[in-house]
């Protein structure tokens, strides 16, 4: 594995595979890797010829409050294991590579798709989001770029930039991971205190019950939010940021559940906010 911290190098590199007709699959991360990044490397190694994962901290996609700063961060420990998975190239620019002085050049997908959900208490989140991951695709330039589902609305969002743009590339949404307990994995998970850690295994299990609810005809979106909101108060540290019943495809509410749909949430422990969600198709 080469690890490439300049957009020039990293671009002559990939020309040299694509003149000899390689396939090029690109996995973008912030690093701190766990199981699920480690998933979607191993699938883009399976599917195409030459893999690229990013690790780049982005600091336009945090508000003013959030942590960046303290965000967890661990290169040699990630230039393992991305290793390990049979990872070609590992493009680790700093800020000033991607963000060069008197960078003025925003993405920003407009709508309710990018307003609700997370775009509500994180405001210019997914427009961070969309310029990294737009500035990224145009410099790996990926036949296929693959995304973990725990983080639903980010795929959703980067599918319709992607369309909307005309960008080339498939994007590839793969299953969430899980710890032993169901608890997706996150790297903002080792900001927990062992009681929360032990609490937060409520987010998958209540998702899971109401999957289960709705497969025996429970189709009323108002009481199944109601169940998940009980359930998930149980814990004592939980403060709910959210609990929502959207339509699986363009992520608008939906009262009567049917069709596709997917239940997401996302619930504070102490300063440590956990999203996760689950598809349900009846
Ligand atoms: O999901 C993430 O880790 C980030 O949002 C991404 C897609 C790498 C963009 O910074």
């Amino acid at each position: 594995m080469k690890t490439v911290e300049t957009i020039k190098e990293l671009r002559a590199n990939i020309k040299q595979a694509k003149r000899k007709g390689k396939k090029i699959g690109f996995v973008p991360t912030m690093g701190f890797l766990h199981e699920g990044h480690l998933s979607l490397m191993r699938k883009a190694r399976l599917e195409t010829d030459v893999v690229v994962a990013s690790i780049f901290v982005n600091p336009t996609q945090f508000g003013p409050n959030e942590d960046f700063e303290a965000y967890p961060r661990d290169m040699q420990r990630d230039a393992l294991m991305t290793e390990e998975c049979g990872v070609d190239y590992l493009f680790t620019p700093s800020v000033e590579e991607i963000y060069p002085e008197n960078y003025v050049t925003y993405v920003d997908v407009e709508g309710d798709i990018t307003r609700q959900l997370c775009g509500k208490n994180r405001p210019g989140h997914f427009r961070g989001v969309t310029t990294v991951v737009s500035k990224l695709l145009n410099i790996v330039t990926p036949d296929y770029a693959y995304f973990g589902k725990k983080d639903a609305q980010q795929v959703a969002v980067i599918d319709k930039m992607v369309r909307d743009l005309n960008i080339d590339v498939g994007i590839v949404p793969c299953p969430i991971i899980r710890d032993h307990d169901g608890l997706a994995l996150s790297s903002r998970n080792t900001y927990l205190s062992s009681e929360q850690r032990k609490e937060a295994k409520i987010l998958s299990q209540s998702l899971f019950e109401a999957e289960k609810l709705i497969y025996q005809r429970k189709l009323d979106s108002k009481k199944i939010k109601e169940f998940l909101i009980d359930r998930i108060s149980s814990a004592k540290n939980a403060i709910i940021d959210y609990v929502e019943i959207v339509n699986g495809k363009n992520l608008n509410q939906v009262n009567e559940i049917s069709g596709g749909v997917l239940i997401a949430l996302a619930v504070k422990f102490g300063k440590t906010r956990l999203i996760d969600n689950i598809g349900v198709e009846l």
